[in-house]
């Protein structure tokens, strides 16, 4: 049992910028059975690749104890993410255990869903609220190559098709939109999920980490996916669901479901951003573009108490001023700007 109380030092604590802390994103492991060519790049992320050894990985027990004291900080929500969450031993195990926290009342999943057929189920039981999958195409020839694999999408799509009788409360489905690489089968991929319940999600390619080769030229900004999307079925916008909500969100006219647009390169939300992230080894991030993270492992296993690793929490945050993307979009040279040393994504997710 957490010793922390609603005194605590990080409850109502604001960073610099007046955001509080809403949502901890948790990495659970730095691998992944898929090689996305704008994630984890086959020619880099080779057979002799070293992924972090297992000593340095976050137990489920720490991970219990940092989500702990997150939630008496205010945090309600929780993303397991990766690489790729489904490939850590016992996962419902831990959802399990995070799902029994006072005051955590959402706990998603990103995944690529090669492993869904197997686990979907478990994940429901274990008290798994809501799932969202990565799949760049229905295609199964562009699907291969964004995914870094020889086997199509059916394993993934069959994972999501069961998911989808498990009564999660959303099943999302993320597409990273490249210029040239899947932008011509987002209307395939709309269709094919138009009318199940699947909100599907066109999401801007991003310059994050520093190995995925980003140049402008291959964003697509999501006002021309909308267009596309829009002339081809009919669209029209509705309310987010909560404020700071990432995606922009558009319902078929039709009534045959809904569609979001996720503009981080040319309509950033840094304004809203109350996203902490914990990556594999236990540090403690505070965006997506950080060149780094303050370890909180080391205070975990050196028996520290919940208060001071509360304490440094709070130190962190309220000294946060992290607004990579809103900065990136008044540069001049934009393209620079994106240049410098960044985290990778693989190990503290999405
Ligand atoms: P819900 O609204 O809770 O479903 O989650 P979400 O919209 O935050 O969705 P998700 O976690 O699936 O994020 C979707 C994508 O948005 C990620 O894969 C990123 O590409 C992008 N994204 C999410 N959070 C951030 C963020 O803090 N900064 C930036 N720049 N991009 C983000
Ligand atoms: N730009 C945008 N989204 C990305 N993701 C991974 N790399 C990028 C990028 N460069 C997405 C994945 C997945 C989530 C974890 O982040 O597709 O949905
Ligand atoms: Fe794996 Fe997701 Fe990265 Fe693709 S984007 S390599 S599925 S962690
Ligand atoms: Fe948050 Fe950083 Fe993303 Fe801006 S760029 S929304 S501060 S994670």
């Amino acid at each position: 049992m957490s010793k922390l109380s609603r005194i605590d030092p990080l409850v109502g604590i604001t960073d610099k910028l007046k955001r509080p802390v809403r949502d901890l994103r948790i990495s659970v492991t730095d691998r992944c059975n898929f090689r996305c060519t704008y994630c984890m790049p086959e020619e880099i992320f080779g057979e002799r690749y070293e992924f972090l050894p297992r000593p340095e990985i976050l137990t489920f027990e720490e991970i219990e104890r940092v989500a702990r004291i997150f939630a008496v900080a205010g945090v309600s929500k929780l993303r397991i993410t990766g690489g790729e969450p489904l490939v850590r031993a016992n996962l419902t195990d831990l959802i399990q255990r995070l799902s029994s926290i006072d005051g955590i009342s959402d706990i998603a999943l990103t995944t690529n869903g090669y492993l869904l057929p197997k686990f979907a189920e478990g994940l429901k039981k274990s008290g798994l609220s809501r799932l969202t999958v990565s799949l760049d195409s229905i295609d199964e020839n562009i699907f291969k190559k964004m995914s870094g694999r020889p086997h199509g999408p059916k394993n993934t799509l069959d994972g999501i098709r069961l998911a989808t009788e498990l009564d999660f409360s959303s099943i999302k489905v993320n597409v990273v939109v490249q210029r040239g690489v899947n932008d011509h089968t987002l209307i395939d991929t709309a269709r094919y999920f138009k009318g199940t319940g699947v909100i599907v999600r066109f999401i801007e390619f991003m310059d994050v980490g520093t190995k995925n080769h980003w140049d402008l030229s291959q964003v697509v900004p999501s006002s021309e996916v909308m267009e596309v999307i829009d002339s081809e079925f009919g669209l029209e916008s509705v309310a987010p669901n909560y404020e700071g909500e990432v995606a922009n969100r558009y319902r078929y006219k039709d009534g045959d479901g809904e569609i979001g647009v996720i503009s981080s390169v040319t309509k950033p939300f840094c304004g809203n951003c109350t996203r902490a992230r914990l990556s594999t080894d236990g540090k403690l991030v505070t965006c997506l573009f950080a060149s780094g993270g303050t370890d909180l492992k080391s205070a975990l296993r050196s028996g520290q108490s919940d208060k001071e690793i509360s304490s440094i929490i709070t130190n962190i945050w309220s000294n946060r001023v992290d607004q990579y993307s809103a900065l990136r979009s008044n540069q001049t040279n934009f393209e620079a700007y994106t240049k410098g040393d960044k985290v990778e994504m693989y190990y503290i997710g999405g």
